[in-house]
């Protein structure tokens, strides 16, 4: 039995996965976010930890004989936190998240002072990053920088709370800003441009060895007679991947989640460009991938449900099951500013090209090409690196809705896969390599990719239409940088 823990923004999701690969019990426990200033978005790592003990002892209270049988535990995470830690481990103020974005002055000094940040890392340096954010509290909070003795990422803190041991894995050290992402380390030039030392990072491993063991505390509240081992897992978005199987080159998918995702696996270390293209380790050895990140991406359709007073079905019933012409009001998704491609934490979205005739449904159409426009920009970005797609799998709650699936495809020009079982999420692909830190399998005999259930390929119809709104969208961005 294996245990996979997805340390995700607005929960803690632990599931058991038998032998078979079955999930045979989940359990998430609900976390919240705050948000005490504009751009600022934090969470308090005991929040996590206390959330992880509750939904263990859930699964402990429904699946006891389950629970006391696991071999190995995985650990997925929310990318990029900087969780600041002092004398004996104590956590100096709250986690800076990912979606945060005080740090954007910090961005431009930390490449001025690390000038080889964009080859060294493969990444331009964005306000979501960790290095930043600890730039800005070495800059703005000097009294608790001056305390720190290590920096670690959300999983890795929670690592630490549940074993005892500072390690964490290639994938989520990627988006920190500090590795040298093509050789697989630290890099020192990049802590010395946040004013770290070697000394304040976690040791670094593959998400598939073994990285820890539980805590003799713990292995006795949840029946276990031995205590598991803890695989270094892997970044939410990495785990994810694993979760489908996406370990081979060329394996791409689309993430329609609150932010949404398209990612591709590639076989070396390819800088990303100025597209704000995130070119970061795979969790398994000698892989890494590619990914484009558009901030809000369901988040957009849940903040127009907020708006409109309807929930998210509702509104999509006013619409036919697929599109037949692209909606005249354009949609600028910058709901929380924006990563791929224009790396813009204060840039704010907006509608366009509103009439008194204007209808709340090519709104809601115009919001769902919005972010199917966002993720166009994603795979310009990619094109231009040298990652060209023509197919890919969907997933994320959006995917759900047949009509978004097939407005991406026509925007985006390529063939879609849904899949049976493909919201299993980061939390079963952390099972996964906690299974091979604990039996050494192969990571392509355990990492199956689950059954296409339906192909969505692009309707040749709208290719056009879709080409000249796509045209349009783009001149959405520089106008509303314009405006101050
Ligand atoms: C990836 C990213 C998000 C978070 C969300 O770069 O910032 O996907 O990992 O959990």
């Amino acid at each position: 039995m294996y245990l996979g823990i997805d340390l995700g923004t607005s929960g803690i999701k632990a599931v058991l996965v038998d032998q078979n690969q079955q999930v045979i019990a989940a359990h998430t426990e609900k976390l919240s976010v705050s948000r005490p200033h504009p751009g600022w978005s934090e969470q308090n790592p005991n929040d996590w930890y206390e959330a992880t003990l509750r939904a263990l002892d859930a699964l402990r209270d429904s699946h006891p004989e389950a629970l006391a049988a696991v071999r190995g535990i995985g650990l997925s995470g929310q990318q990029h936190g900087a969780v600041l830690l002092g004398e004996n481990g104590a956590v100096l103020r709250p986690c800076l998240l990912w979606n945060d974005t005080r740090a954007e002055t910090e961005c431009s000094l930390f490449e001025h002072r690390f000038p080889l940040c964009r080859q060294i890392t493969g990444n331009i340096a964005m306000p979501g990053f960790t290095a930043p954010k600890v730039l800005w509290v070495a800059r703005h909070e000097p009294e608790v920088f001056a305390k720190v003795t290590h920096v670690v990422l959300p999983k890795a803190w929670l690592r630490f709370r549940l074993t005892g041991a500072l390690i964490d894995d290639m994938s989520d050290a990627s988006g920190s800003l500090w590795l040298d992402t093509g050789r697989r380390l630290w890099s020192d030039a990049a802590l010395e441009a946040s004013n770290l030392r070697l000394a304040a990072m976690p040791a670094l491993c593959e998400g598939t060895d073994a990285a820890g063991r539980l805590n003799a505390e713990l292995t006795t509240r949840w029946g276990m007679k031995e205590a598991p081992v803890f695989a270094g897992g892997a970044g939410d978005n990495a785990a994810g991947a694993v979760g489908l199987g996406a370990i081979h080159t060329g394996d791409a998918f689309l993430s329609l989640g609150t932010s949404g995702v398209v990612w591709v696996t590639t076989d070396s270390f390819h800088p990303g460009g100025n597209h704000a293209i995130h070119s970061f380790c795979h969790a398994v050895p000698n892989q890494w991938h590619q990914m484009g990140v558009t901030l809000s991406a369901a988040a957009s359709l849940a903040w127009w449900s907020r708006v409109t007073g309807m929930d998210e079905k509702a509104l999509l019933a006013e619409l036919p099951e697929a599109p037949e012409a692209p909606s005249p009001v354009l949609f600028a998704p910058y709901l929380s500013g924006e990563r791929t491609p224009h790396n813009d934490g204060s840039v704010r979205g907006g509608f366009v090209g509103l009439t008194q005739d204007t209808t709340r449904a090519e709104m809601t159409q115009a919001v769902l090409e919005g972010v199917a426009f966002s993720f166009r920009d994603a795979l310009e970005g990619l094109a231009e690196s040298g990652t060209v797609i023509t197919e890919a799998d969907v997933i994320g709650g959006g995917s759900r809705s047949p009509l978004w699936t097939a407005i991406l495809a026509s925007v985006l020009g390529v063939t879609l896969h849904r899949l049976a079982n493909g919201e299993q999420g980061g939390a079963f692909g952390a099972a996964r390599l906690a299974r091979i830190a604990v039996t050494g399998e192969d990571v392509s005999t355990v990492c199956l990719p689950p059954e296409r259930v339906a192909s969505i390929a692009p309707a040749d119809r709208l290719s056009g239409p879709y080409r000249q709104a796509y045209a349009r969208y783009r001149a959405l961005y520089p106008a509303l940088k314009s405006i101050p």
